[in-house]
């Protein structure tokens, strides 16, 4: 099947994840982030203590699953944007999550490695941004040992959680 993956969780929320292209599971629930990597991030988010049914808004760049699950081109970014940007406007988030380099390249437009930037907030637009691993790289290196990735990103996603409960 192949159809558009728009986002899931609440319009309302104050926190929005952005991730790259729906996945196998995602094109067949039409949800985003439902496959191994939204598991691994509801995971995370849950250790994180942040209450991803009420107070989050997940989605995509690109709104379709890409064949064969390879990287989206700039071009196909390109044609989607609008649409994504469309959708940050509607939730209105105060604070984005962008999961792995295309939601980065996409949101900040930089080229930098995506270590360079992950775990510090950045400010676009009045909003508060913070680049994270995408969970597939997790998927991909497990380890929960201190200062690998998985507790990079559960360190960050600490910090998130600090800052959307203070609110
Ligand atoms: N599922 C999504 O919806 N987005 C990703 O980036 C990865 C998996």
């Amino acid at each position: 099947m192949k159809r558009l993956v728009i986002g899931r969780g609440s319009v309302f929320a104050d926190l929005l994840i952005i991730g790259e292209a729906p996945g196998a599971q995602e094109d067949l629930e039409g949800k985003p982030y439902v496959g191994k990597s939204g598991k691994l991030l509801n995971e995370l988010l849950r250790k994180a203590g942040i209450d991803y049914e009420e107070d989050v808004y997940f989605c995509n760049v690109i709104k379709c699953r890409p064949s064969k699950n390879r990287k989206p081109t700039t071009r196909e970014i390109n044609i989607h944007k609008p649409w994504l940007m469309q959708q940050i406007k509607l939730v209105d988030p105060k604070f984005i999550i962008l999961t792995g380099s295309t939601a980065m390249r996409a949101i900040l437009e930089v080229k930098d490695p995506i270590s360079n930037l992950r775990g510090q907030w950045i400010n676009k637009d009045g909003r508060e941004i913070m680049v994270i691993f995408h969970p597939s790289y997790l998927l991909r290196f497990p380890s929960k040992e201190i200062n690998k990735p998985y507790d990079l990103t559960f360190k960050d996603l600490e910090n998130v959680s600090g800052k959307l409960y203070a609110l």
